[in-house]
């Protein structure tokens, strides 16, 4: 009994002594993903974007039809596996799932303002927000339809 509680003791100090190690290491040396907050921020923040964008009249033309659930899914695998979370993603080629969609290059910032503004209601941090959408934005050509109007100047 005392074995097993001095060993208890000894391994919670350990896991204490990992956390606090860890949370101190500088943000380079983290993950992005697990500076971005991990899955339950992640899944919070692609969540309210993907529900915001589809309720949004100027940006939901291309979603009727669409399995919402696993555009969530996949979008938040797709993060994951970008920032270093450990993930595969495992969907289609952003050029294969968004060809033929007609979307704008202004849909395309309008959906990426309503995720920087997701990202900060859910207290993401200014430098992480900035290296996600650093990584989102070669996507551009993919999703963007070359087809469509560009945004008026
Ligand atoms: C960086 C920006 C974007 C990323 C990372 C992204 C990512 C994704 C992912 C991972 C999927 C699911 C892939 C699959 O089903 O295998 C998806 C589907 C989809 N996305 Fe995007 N997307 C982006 C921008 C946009 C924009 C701007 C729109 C339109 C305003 C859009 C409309 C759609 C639609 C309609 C689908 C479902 C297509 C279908 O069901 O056939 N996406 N997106």
């Amino acid at each position: 009994m005392q074995a097993t509680r001095k060993r208890a003791a000894v391994i919670s100090a350990v896991i204490s002594a990992v956390c606090f190690w860890s949370a101190s290491l500088p943000a380079t040396t983290r993950p992005l993903y697990v500076r971005l907050g991990g899955e339950p921020v992640m899944t919070a923040v692609v969540s309210d974007t993907i529900d915001q964008v589809v309720a949004d009249p100027r940006l939901n033309q291309s979603f009727k039809g669409s399995n919402i659930a696993r555009i969530k899914r996949l979008i938040v695998e797709q993060i994951c596996d970008l920032a270093g979370g450990g993930c595969h993603y495992s969907g289609d080629s952003m050029h294969e799932v968004h060809a033929n969609h007609n979307i704008t290059q202004a849909q395309f910032f309008g959906l990426v303002e309503i995720l920087r503004s997701s990202m900060r209601r859910h207290h993401v941090p200014l430098r992480e927000r900035n290296e996600l959408l650093a990584l989102l934005a070669p996507m551009a050509p993919d999703v963007i339809d070359v087809r469509a109007p560009p945004i008026p100047r």
